[in-house]
């Protein structure tokens, strides 16, 4: 995607504070001296059999990108794929209450939107959302001795692809489930009330993948200890039998040259690159500010709060991974 992008024209535009320029989660343009826009659209294919539930998954995915700015979305319209020879149109109804439900708990208003005749179901929502320009957070801008908070556990892509190999448990679908739904409102309210140097969602490009993207966006070099980063059980065992997303092998192909894994085996090295999807926030904090990043996170009920690495110098983007 990015190589097609690249061929298009650049877009300069003084009120385009973020634009195409950087791997951002959302475009945001200046309205005021005050006031931001914040614009962004995500859409997939079903993730789970549940269509109540793939529906607000995919509407919390989407809202994600806003809440990655430090914005606060606000009004949204449902983009639908459906086949209607298919599939009943009560199965639409469920994924449409779904979203509507996710965008209800999040303030945001689902205003309309557009469906079109489609082979394989695809829902997803068009955001906008708000931000004061000064409180924009970038996937880039992190510095050196910038501390590494990860919000959410990962695996989801794991499981989610052993759902489709008929692998992953009752017990561990519902809790991939619970996760994928859980809005990043709060983790993304607290890192704007204590301010922070960068941060992300962690979605398809996997945990490595979006570190990446700041690491050689902001010229640093990261270190991650693996031993941190929460992972969900059952994912360290369906990795090692096959449970690997198409998107995931393609990342790990792309990230093995940028990142050295120090003794960690080949289904480690592929979780730290899982395909999530509506996965957590990854902020960059300074040092002297992580404890009140965690407070805050605590305060509104963040879990987990992992303290996964740092970053630790000028650099091309490398990130070294120990156990
Ligand atoms: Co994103
Ligand atoms: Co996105």
């Amino acid at each position: 995607m990015a190589q097609v992008l690249r061929q298009l024209p650049k877009i300069t535009d003084h009120r385009l504070l973020v634009g195409t320029s950087t791997a951002d989660d959302a475009a945001v343009y200046r309205l005021t001296e005050d006031l931001a826009l914040v614009q962004t659209v995500d859409v997939f294919t079903p993730v789970v059999d549940d269509p109540y539930h793939y529906g607000a998954i995919s509407a919390a995915n989407a809202l994600s990108d806003v809440y990655a700015m430090g914005g606060r979305p606000l009004l949204a319209l449902n983009i639908v794929g459906f086949p209607r020879a298919k599939l009943p149109l009560s199965v639409l109804e469920e994924i449409l209450r779904g979203g509507a439900d996710k965008a209800s708990e999040a303030g945001v208003l689902i205003a309309g939107g557009h469906s079109i005749d489609d082979p394989e179901p695809k829902y997803g929502l068009a955001v906008t959302g708000t931000v004061r320009p000064d409180a924009v957070v970038r996937n880039v801008g992190g510095c050196g001795g910038d501390q590494l908070i990860l919000t959410k556990p990962l695996g989801i892509g794991v499981l989610t692809t052993g759902i489709k190999q008929g692998k992953t448990s009752a017990a561990a679908v519902a809790e991939a489930i619970r996760i994928m739904e859980t809005l990043n409102r709060d983790a993304s309210e607290a890192m704007v009330e204590v301010g922070v140097h960068a941060a992300t969602d962690v979605t398809g490009y996997g945990l490595l993948g979006h570190l990446y993207e700041m690491t050689s966006g902001s010229h640093v070099r990261a270190r991650i200890w693996f031993s941190r980063v929460p992972i969900l059980q059952e994912a360290t065992h369906l990795v090692r039998e096959g449970a690997i997303a198409g998107g995931t092998s393609r990342n790990y192909e792309y990230l093995k040259p940028r990142v050295t894994f120090a003794g960690l085996d080949e289904g480690e090295q592929l979780l730290l690159c899982d395909a999530q999807t509506s996965g957590g926030l990854l902020i960059a904090v300074a040092a002297a500010r992580l404890d009140a990043l965690t407070s805050a996170l605590q305060r509104r009920g963040v879990a987990p709060i992992a303290h996964i690495g740092e970053i630790i110098g000028d650099g091309d983007g490398h990130i070294e991974v120990t156990r």
